[in-house]
């Protein structure tokens, strides 16, 4: 019989997340709730002390951050065409219009330079996204931003755990969004959180995610009734899926151990045939401590990063790309025209995502491993 395939990712889940689900299904199960506070206090230790609110998603979180600072319509926000649609998504659900720049081929994340071209009269904000949990250059990019007045939202859905220079992703811009989709490293199988430099910035979202109500303040014992007090929505995580989060969180050492370990692994057995190939692992930089979110290859081609896909899979190896530049999804082109942005079409056309998640032995990445050097000997 065949071996099984690999999977890209996968969650891993145990007794801990059931006990503590059932531990919430015996007390209540809405938004903002006692493991939802729990997760937040315990975010918040992970995050620099900033103050952190669950959501439904990271990008419920993104559109939340943006329109607590104020984002709107006749605003500009500059981001990558290299990432996720939620980020463009985010941006456009509040009013405003995402201007896509190019990435820096070492981080795979914004290139401040083509920020700074692509800066207009109208231009509120830069959201950068963390990619593979690595950092993108935030210190240019911040120092861009306060030269020019812009407002800095971090797309850090791979990147809870990771820093740089010793300070976690996402606390480094005026808000941070964080995913617990099932993808990432920690998860409730949807889910999201988003951190504030500012306590009255956090203060209005704390309104908006609660459809505009103090219903917050009411249940802290601040106001003896809630009310309707600004335009909001519902971006509340349920208690049910806090207490899965709280549970992962418990296992967060473990989750990043075994990572770690399966990365050093895949370091380990693909450092000479990468050199032979041209291929690119992702860089070592002691500035930049990742957490293991992705890994991923840049092959030298097109051609030679498709022979890579079809022969994994052949295989059993659920290895993927990442993704279509957003400004050549269909979608993305109804929004105008972006210009040229040759790195981001480079890195599209030659990535490659290999099998990563805790229940990966290293067995499996030795199985992953033969079945590369197969497809390209
Ligand atoms: C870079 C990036 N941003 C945002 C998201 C959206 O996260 P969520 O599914 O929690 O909304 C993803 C999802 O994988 C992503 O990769």
């Amino acid at each position: 019989m065949p071996a099984p395939p690999i999977q890209l990712s996968e969650a891993w889940f145990d007794a801990r997340e059931a006990d503590r689900i059932a531990q919430a299904l015996r007390g209540r199960v809405a938004g903002n709730g006692p493991f939802c506070l729990k997760v937040e206090e315990r975010l918040k230790r992970l995050l620099d002390d900033r103050r952190v609110l669950l959501t439904t998603s990271c990008t419920h979180a993104m559109e939340l951050a943006l329109l607590a600072l104020g984002f709107g319509p006749g605003d500009e926000v500059i981001c990558p065409s290299f990432t996720f649609v939620s980020t463009a998504n985010a941006v456009l659900r509040v009013g405003a219009r995402p201007v896509f720049a190019d990435i820096e081929d070492r981080t795979l994340g914004l290139d401040p330079a083509d920020v700074e071209r692509r800066i207009s009269p109208r231009t509120l904000g830069v959201l950068p996204v963390h990619y593979a949990g690595i950092a993108a250059d935030m210190a240019r990019l911040l120092d861009l931003a306060r030269s020019r007045r812009l407002k800095v939202v971090e797309d850090a859905a791979h990147g809870l755990g990771a820093r740089l220079g010793g300070r976690p992703l996402g606390t480094l811009g005026d808000a941070g969004c964080f995913s617990f989709h099932e993808t990432k490293n920690v998860t409730c199988g949807e889910g999201g959180a988003v951190t504030f430099a500012d306590a009255g910035v956090a203060e209005r979202a704390e309104v908006i995610r609660e459809k505009g109500t103090n219903r917050s303040a009411f249940l802290r014992g601040e106001v003896d009734k809630y009310t309707w007090v600004a335009e909001g929505s519902s971006y509340v995580l349920s208690d049910v899926l806090a207490a899965m989060l709280d549970a992962q969180l418990d296992k967060l050492e473990e989750i990043q151990v075994r990572r770690a370990r399966l990365v050093s692994r895949y370091r380990e057995e693909l450092a000479a045939w990468a050199h032979a190939h041209q291929a690119r692992l992702p860089p070592i930089d002691p500035e930049r401590q990742g957490n293991d979110h992705l890994f991923y290859m840049l092959l030298p081609d097109e051609e030679t990063r498709d022979r890579c896909l079809a022969g994994l899979r052949a295989r059993g190896v659920m290895a993927s790309f990442h993704y279509v530049p957003l400004h050549s999804s269909p979608y993305g082109r109804s929004l105008g025209p972006t210009g040229e942005l040759p790195v981001t079409d480079r890195v599209a056309r030659t990535l490659v995502r290999l099998p990563l998640h805790p229940r990966l032995s290293e067995g499996d990445v030795e199985r992953v491993v033969a079945a590369l050097k197969q497809a390209l000997p």
